[in-house]
C-alpha cells in the first residue's frame, strides 16, 4: 500500500506532487509528505492525515519551490500514522531522502547494526533503516547513489516500490520496484515517477512499468537506464502507450467515486463484453482462452484465489462454472491457499481474480500455482498491473480506474468476464446447446440495460437507508448464485459505513444466527425469483415470526414478498445465473447512502487501502 510520486523535469514539482499523491490516496492515506529540491537544498513537509492537511502545511510554512521531488501517501505498516514516522524520509547527513511503498522485513537487524555504526533513527520505519543502509554502503563503498541503491537493496528482504534523491545530484531521481508497483512517465524533457499512471496520465502517455528487481536510473537530459538488481544487467524499456483518460479519474458530477462508479456500471459492462460474444451466433470469442484452450479443456479443476470482493466475483463464478460448464471449482482465500501446502498440479488451472492486480497475496498464490506447474490465468481491472504480468494468460475487466476503495464496478465487471469465459467453455465442452448458449450471451448483452432499470431504485434505496442508518447490525442472506450476493453486500456495508454486518447462505441461519434476530436487526434477503424462491420465502417467514425487520431484494412485481417484508426493493427478472449482477446494485445503494447519513468518508473509509501490497 501507500502510494509514491516523483517528478524531474521543467515544472514545478509540488502541484504536480499534490495532484498525483490525491489521486492515489486510495493507496493509504492516514499521512503524507512530500520532499523537493532547491537551490542546493531539500525541503521537507509531512504530516499525519491526508493529503488535504498536508497541502495546507506545506504551503502555510515551507518552500513549495523545485522542480524535483518526491511524495507519499502512507498506509502505515511499521510506525502509527504521525508525523514522525510520514514520509519522506531523510538520511542521518540529510542528503539522501526517500519515498517507499512496500515492507522491509530484515529491517530490525539492519537497524541494529546500523546503530552499532553510529546511525541513529528518528522514526520507527522500515524505510528510514532503508535510506541510511544506502547511505551507508554509498559512504563505505565510495559509489554513486543509483549503485549504493543496487547493493544496499540486494541485502533487503521484503517489498518495496523506492524513489530517492540526492541533493548534491539533483539531475538523477533513482527507483527500484520489488512486489509494489512503479510506473515511469516518460515527457518531453521531464519525468514522472508513480505508483500507477494516475498522477500523470494529463501530462503524457507514454509509461514504462518496472518489473520486480529492477531500477531505473531517471536522469534529465538522459534516457532511461533500467537494470536488474541483481546482475546488474541492463534491460530495454518497453515504454507503454496508454489509454486512461483523464475524465475517467475524475468525479464527474458525483458526491463520491464510489457513487460514480455504482453508476457506471451498464457502462462499464458494455466496455467488458465488447468484441468478446457474437449473440447471434452464440460466439464467445476470448483469444486468451482459445490460445490455451486445451489446459482449460483438459484442467481437472479450476481453483479460483481472490481476495475480498474479487474472492465474492469467484463464488459466484464457482456457481456459473460448476453449472454450465460442468468443470469442478474451488474457490480460495488466496492468504490461505498460499500458505496451506495446497495440492496443486499440472492437471489444474488457476484462475487468480484482483481488481487492482497488486494484491500481495494473490500475487504470491499466483506464484506458488506456477512453480507447482499449473496453469495460471488472471482476471484484473488494472492493465499491466504485477497479476496481469505475474499470469500464463488473462483477460482485462475494463472497468475504468475504481477509486472509492469498496469495489462496485470491478465485482460486477469479474462477474462478467467469468461468465464469458464459463460459456467459452461451455459450448467449447458442449455442455450448453447453441440456443443455449445464444440466449444466455443475449442475456448478458441485456444486462447494462436491466442495471439502469436497477439503479433507478435509488431514492427508495435512501429512505430505507435513512430508517436503518443507526442499526448496530445487519445481516445479509441469499441462497445459491446470492449468497456470495450476500456476503458482498454485508462486505460493502462493513467497510464503509463501519456497522457490522454479516452475509450468511439463507438455509445457514437456523444453524446459529437466528439467535440474533429481533425487532432491531435488519436482514435483507435477496429473494428474487427463479432459483431457490419458494425456500427463500420460508426463511423470509422464520424472520419474521422473530420480530426481525426484512428488507427483501425482489423481482418486479412480487406480490409474496411484498406481505412479508417490511420493504422491497424491486429489481428487473433475470435469470439466476446472472442475477448477481444486478441484485448487487441495490445493496451497493444502501451500503452507500447509510455511510454517507452516518457522516463517513465514502471513498475513503478508516483503517483501508484500494490496493493491498501488503500480506
Ligand atoms: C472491498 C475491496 C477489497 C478488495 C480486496 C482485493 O470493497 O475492495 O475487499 O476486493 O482487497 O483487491 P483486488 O481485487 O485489487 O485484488
Amino acid at each position: 500500500m501507500c502510494g509514491i510520486v516523483g517528478y524531474i523535469g521543467h515544472r514545478q514539482a509540488y502541484p504536480v506532487i499534490i495532484k498525483g499523491l490525491e489521486r492515489l490516496e486510495y493507496r493509504g492515506y492516514d499521512s503524507a509528505g512530500v520532499a523537493l529540491f532547491d537551490e542546493g537544498e531539500i525541503s521537507l513537509s509531512k504530516t499525519k492525515g491526508k493529503v488535504a492537511d498536508l497541502k495546507r502545511i506545506s504551503e502555510a510554512s515551507s518552500n513549495i519551490q523545485g522542480m524535483c521531488g518526491i511524495g507519499h501517501t502512507r498506509w502505515a505498516t511499521h510506525g502509527i500514522p504521525d508525523d514522525l514516522n510520514a514520509h519522506p524520509h531523510f538520511s542521518n547527513s540529510g542528503n539522501l531522502v526517500i519515498v517507499h511503498n512496500g515492507i522491509i522485513e530484515n529491517y530490525d537487524a539492519i537497524k541494529k547494526a546500523l546503530i552499532g555504526r553510529g546511525y541513529t533513527f528518528h522514526s520507527e520505519t522500515d524505510t528510514e533503516v532503508l535510506i541510511n543502509l544506502i547511505e551507508d554502503v554509498k559512504k563505505n563503498e565510495q559509489v554513486k547513489l543509483g549503485k549504493a541503491v543496487q547493493i544496499a537493496l540486494q541485502q533487503v528482504v521484503g517489498a518495496y516500490a523506492i524513489a530517492v534523491f540526492d541533493k548534491s545530484k539533483p539531475d538523477e531521481i533513482i527507483v527500484a520496484k520489488l512486489g509494489s508497483p512503479l510506473a515511469i512517465g516518460v515527457g518531453e524533457e521531464e519525468f514522472f515517477i508513480a505508483s500507477d499512471a494516475s498522477p500523470f496520465i494529463e501530462y503524457t502517455n507514454n509509461a514504462i512499468y518496472l518489473e520486480d528487481e529492477q531500477m531505473a536510473i531517471v536522469r534529465l537530459g538522459r534516457d532511461i537506464k533500467v537494470r536488474q538488481i541483481e546482475n546488474d544487467a541492463l534491460v530495454t524499456p518497453y515504454v507503454q502507450e496508454l489509454e486512461m483518460s483523464l475524465e475517467q479519474i475524475e468525479k464527474g458530477g458525483y458526491d463520491h467515486f464510489m457513487l460514480k462508479e455504482i453508476h457506471e456500471q451498464p457502462e462499464v459492462i458494455k466496455d467488458t463484453y465488447r468484441g468478446r460474444m457474437i449473440v447471434n451466433e452464440g460466439i464467445v470469442k476470448m483469444a486468451s482462452i482459445d490460445d490455451h484452450l486445451e489446459k482449460f479443456l483438459n484442467a481437472n479443476r479450476i481453483i479460483i484465489v481472490a481476495c475480498g470482493t474479487s474472492w465474492h466475483a469467484g463464488l459466484v463464478a464457482e456457481y456459473i462454472f460448476e453449472d454450465l460448464a460442468r468443470v469442478p471449482v474451488e474457490v480460495e482465500y488466496a492468504s490461505e491457499f498460499r500458505y496451506r501446502n495446497p495440492i496443486i498440479t499440472s492437471k489444474d488451472v488457476v484462475i487468480a481474480i484482483s481488481q487492482s492486480g497488486e494484491t500481495a497475496d494473490t500475487l504470491a498464490a499466483i506464484k506458488l500455482a506456477k512453480e507447482n506447474g499449473a496453469f495460471v490465468y488472471g482476471v484484473c481491472n488494472v492493465v499491466g498491473s504485477s497479476i496481469a504480468r505475474e499470469t500464463n494468460s488473462g483477460a482485462y475487466t475494463h472497468a475504468g480506474p475504481e477509486i472509492g476503495v469498496a469495489s462496485t464496478k470491478a465485482f460486477t465487471t469479474q462477474i462478467t468476464v467469468l461468465a464469458l469465459i464459463a460459456l467459452k467453455l461451455a459450448s467449447e465442452k458442449g455442455t450448453v446447446s447453441k440456443s443455449e448458449l445464444h440466449q444466455k450471451l443475449a442475456e448478458l448483452e441485456s444486462m447494462p440495460r436491466k442495471i439502469e432499470e436497477a439503479l433507478k431504485v435509488d431514492d427508495h434505496v435512501k429512505y430505507i437507508s435513512s430508517i436503518y442508518k443507526d442499526a448496530a447490525n445487519f445481516l445479509y442472506l441469499g441462497r445459491g448464485y446470492n449468497f456470495p450476493v450476500a456476503l458482498e453486500g454485508a462486505l460493502k456495508l462493513k467497510e464503509i459505513s463501519y456497522i457490522h454486518a454479516e452475509g450468511y447462505p439463507a438455509a445457514e441461519m437456523k444453524h446459529g444466527p437466528i439467535a440474533l434476530i429481533d425487532e432491531q436487526m435488519p436482514v435483507v434477503v435477496i429473494a428474487t425469483k427463479k432459483g431457490h424462491y419458494e425456500k427463500i420465502i420460508s426463511n423470509i417467514q422464520e424472520i419474521k415470526s422473530r420480530s426481525g425487520k426484512i428488507i427483501a431484494i425482489v423481482t418486479e412485481g412480487d406480490e409474496d414478498v411484498r406481505a412479508l417484508a417490511d420493504h422491497v426493493i424491486e429489481v428487473p427478472e433475470t435469470s439466476e445465473a446472472l442475477s448477481p449482477l444486478v441484485n448487487t446494485i441495490p445493496l451497493q445503494l444502501l451500503s452507500y447512502h447509510i455511510a454517507v447519513m452516518r457522516g463517513c468518508n465514502v471513498d475513503q473509509p478508516r483503517n483501508l487501502a484500494k490496493s493491498v501490497t501488503v500480506e
